[in-house]
């Protein structure tokens, strides 16, 4: 993605005089604000003297908090509002839904039936107020997706409206907020680029994630269940003393079944075999008694093992025949608990062999223990995604989400965690669009 970290797309016009308005200071520059959410947008431009005039936002609750936070109530569906209702602007922000482009999403970009063309939306209001500036936030995932095409999309439209565009991509880490989460910023502005340039990243001193966290009173602390989960795996860093980034899976703790292709296996050659925790395949009658005594990862619609998996399969069982005593044991507590508490992935700090002094996720693909540094990326992640404080043994705060995302001023979030989160998971670091907009809007 290095490749794409920046790129200027200034060819078409070249700088012209900046508009008196501009110029006066009295003139108070007015934004409108679309697929609002919380309002990193929002929150960036009015700390730089604007007024926002109109936003849009089609979660409902979303839609109260931002009237309850800024005095100012969204529209929904942005395509159900005419463009010619929406009063003149000066700049124009919009964080467009990201999930038809996500890795996560299932990369269909422009030819997303729904949401993939709320692009197409911005431009409709673009080619009706030419506002001095468009300002939007992504996924990088927009600059490759549909080899290319949709991001040439945005850009031929922008040209043809009369807009030089450039792009960026940024991490709040790089400006000093302790969590890592890359997305493009892109900057299209009617009077050229050429007063512009991208702030400069790493003059900041990174704060460290425990520099953000606080003594909350409003905190979920970490389910007993977890703690013990948590504690089982801590006992096998201690006895193991070696770290791999591969991912430890406790079902390979005695299991030999083999990694080739099991379509090729006869039941009489699985029957040799033991499988998830060492359980002996030799009573097996029929197929679907091997596969119920394999992990869960094993033998998918091909029968084939996951390549990705290989490696930690082959690692996790090194592990086991060097200390088979201590993980025979050890592996009993594990044999009926969710497949996802069964993988353990150590991200964390070689020289610190304690589980408790990093930050934790629980996972689909596992328990992941990351550096105590940074926070993961926020994502709009379930509310069981939460990072954990392992030093606080709770889950990280609403608040101290929001200092990631630059929105601990707000005074109000949803309600409810699982919706806070994902809400901060989909929001604008808020710092970034202010650093951007103080080079741009001048
Ligand atoms: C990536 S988030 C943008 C968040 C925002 N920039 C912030 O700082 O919180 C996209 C938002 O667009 C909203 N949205 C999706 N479809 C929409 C539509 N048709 N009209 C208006 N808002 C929409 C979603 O509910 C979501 O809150």
């Amino acid at each position: 993605m290095d490749d794409f970290k920046s790129g200027s797309e200034n060819e078409s016009y070249g700088s012209l005089a900046m508009p008196t308005s501009f110029a006066s200071p009295k003139k108070i520059l007015r934004f409108a604000d679309l697929f609002s959410g919380l309002g990193g947008f929002h929150v960036a431009l009015e700390k730089q003297g604007m007024q926002c005039i109109f936003a849009s936002e089609l979660d409902g609750e979303l839609r109260d908090i931002y009237e309850r936070n800024f005095g100012l109530r969204p529209e929904g569906d942005i395509r159900k509002v005419n463009e010619l209702d929406i009063p003149p602007h000066d700049v124009l922000c919009a964080g467009f839904p990201c999930q038809p482009f996500s890795s996560a999403g299932k990369k269909k970009g422009a030819a997303c039936p729904a949401s993939g063309k709320l692009i197409d939306d911005v431009f409709r209001i673009v080619r009706a107020h030419k506002p001095s500036f468009v300002m939007l936030e992504n996924v990088p995932e927009i600059l490759t997706i549909q080899n290319g095409e949709f991001w040439d999309h945005i850009k031929r439209t922008f040209i043809k409206l009369g807009y030089t565009i450039d792009y960026r991509i940024y991490s709040p880490h790089e400006f000093g907020i302790p969590q890592k989460r890359e997305r493009v910023f892109v900057v299209a502005s009617q009077v050229g680029l050429d007063h512009f340039s991208w702030p400069v990243i790493n003059l900041h001193p990174v704060k460290k994630l425990s520099d953000l966290i606080g003594n909350d009173t409003e905190t979920r602390p970490l389910e007993k269940e977890k703690i013990k989960v948590l504690k089982r795996w801590q006992a096998l860093i201690t006895e193991v003393k070696t770290f791999s980034h591969k991912t430890t899976l406790a079902a390979e703790f005695g299991a030999d079944y083999p990694l080739t292709d099991l379509k090729r296996m006869t039941l009489k050659e699985m029957r040799l075999f033991r499988g998830a925790f060492g359980a002996s395949l030799s009573e097996c009658k029929t197929w679907a008694e091997v596969m119920s005594k394999l992990p869960h990862y094993v033998g998918g619609k091909d029968g084939k093992t996951p390549e990705w998996l290989k490696q930690s399969i082959i690692h996790s069982r090194q592990l086991y025949e060097q200390h088979v005593d201590f993980l025979d044991v050890w592996k009993t507590d594990f044999i009926d608990s969710h497949n996802s508490w069964q993988k353990m992935e150590w991200r964390g700090n070689r020289q610190v062999p304690s589980i408790w002094k990093h930050t934790i996720q629980f996972r689909a693909s596992g328990i992941r223990i990351s550096k105590p540094d940074y926070a993961p990326s926020l994502v709009a992640m379930t509310p069981t995604q939460t990072p954990i404080i392992g030093a606080k043994r709770r889950y990280m705060s609403v608040r101290e989400a929001a200092a990631l995302q630059s929105l601990d001023g707000l005074k109000h979030f949803p309600k409810f965690n699982g919706m806070a989160f994902k809400a901060l998971g989909n929001a604008v670091n808020a710092h970034i669009v202010g650093e951007i907009a103080n080079q741009l809007i001048r």
